[in-house]
């Protein structure tokens, strides 16, 4: 299978994976073949692209990690709590499942896919910030206790989000002083909403609090600098970052994961903690299994594995040829690199 932009698909494109819409339902099945309505639908809901199953791809498979249902599943879970009022601790045994299935498979780089619209972005970027934060715990060599803590903590980061009008949050215009502080509370607000969660951690309630700090102070609530913000805030800080930038949103198209990554690397040690923008990029696949890239010489390919130790030279089938060359051991491709993302 491979990753299809959804400005290429064309009718008749059989889906290799089901497309999820609202509340994690299946919206169209697997081995589906597309028609011209339903691909015009998917663009105006938002979807970037979909996997599909063609020749060139067949034998490609990769592994999920976490699949598709259970972020949904968490995602619609923490939405419904949110908005009954329930008690979110209730959240503890999705991220009890989350952190299972990382732990399973800890040397498996992780590839989040877009997985639906824009209208529900929030609870699943909550979810892939829970997710992506426990994968750098998994690095620092957490227990299963303390990665809880960890995925807890980024999946609740923003719910004091609750208390900002939708019209704020997916206004496209820039937005004014007064609504510009209306967003800054959320941390506060997400901190005082948990005060009565007792069987969630302190230091779960104040990486919520902290998810804004910036390692130079330039963050908010406190301006916290360094150290003084703590490990979970300086995590938190990493992968909301990465997660959003890399995500459609309904002011700007998301920045590639390479470009994210590039940027953090950038502004590591200035804004972000390094050693976790470092630990991040051992996770994370930047070109993940299935996509269609475009390498320096002019050929086209598909990835087929990522090395963690090497996150930017996968091994790629040639689409022109099918010739499998491993950008990272085959000497004769040393000065072959991707150059984008088709
Ligand atoms: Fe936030």
């Amino acid at each position: 299978m491979r990753f299809l932009s959804i400005e290429k698909v064309i009718p008749g494109t059989k889906l290799a994976k089901p497309i999820y819409g609202a509340h994690g339902l299946v919206l169209v099945r697997e081995n589906f073949e597309l028609t011209d309505g339903i691909i015009c639908r998917l663009k105006e809901l938002g979807y970037p692209g979909v996997y599909i199953e063609d020749e060139i791809s067949e034998d490609i498979v990769f592994n999920d990690v976490i699949n598709d249902k259970i972020r949904l599943e968490t995602a619609f879970r923490l939405e419904e709590m949110l908005r009954n009022n329930e008690s979110l601790d209730k959240i503890t045994p999705f991220v009890s499942e989350i952190v299972e299935c990382i732990i399973e498979n800890q040397d498996v780089v992780i590839n989040l896919n877009k997985l639906c619209g824009h209208h529900e972005y929030t609870f699943i970027h909550s979810v892939n910030v829970g997710i992506l934060s426990v994968c750098i715990g998994v690095k620092m060599d957490y227990n299963r206790k303390e990665l809880i803590e960890l995925g807890t903590s980024g999946i609740l980061h923003d719910i004091g989000k609750k208390y900002v009008s939708l019209e704020i949050l997916d206004k496209e215009e820039k937005l004014t002083k007064e609504e510009f502080d209306e967003i800054l509370k959320h941390p506060e607000n997400g901190y005082a909403m948990l005060s009565d969660c007792y069987d969630i951690s302190s230091t779960s309630k104040v990486g919520v609090l902290q998810h804004h700090e910036r390692f130079d102070g330039s963050g908010y609530p406190r301006g916290l600098k360094g150290k003084k913000i703590s490990t979970f805030g300086r995590i938190l800080a990493v992968t909301d970052t990465y997660d959003a930038m890399t995500s459609d949103r309904c002011y700007r198209k998301a920045f590639e994961p390479s470009e994210a990554l590039e940027y953090l690397l950038g502004a590591g040690s200035i804004r972000y903690d390094y050693n976790m923008v470092n630990n991040f990029t051992k996770c994370i696949a930047v070109y993940p299994v299935g996509t269609c890239v475009t390498l320096s010489d002019g050929t086209e390919g598909i990835v087929m594995h990522n090395y963690s130790d090497c996150i930017l030279r996968p091994v790629v089938r040639i689409i022109q040829n099918k010739q499998i060359i491993d950008l990272k051991n085959d000497s004769s491709y040393l000065n072959v690199c991707i150059t984008g993302v088709i």
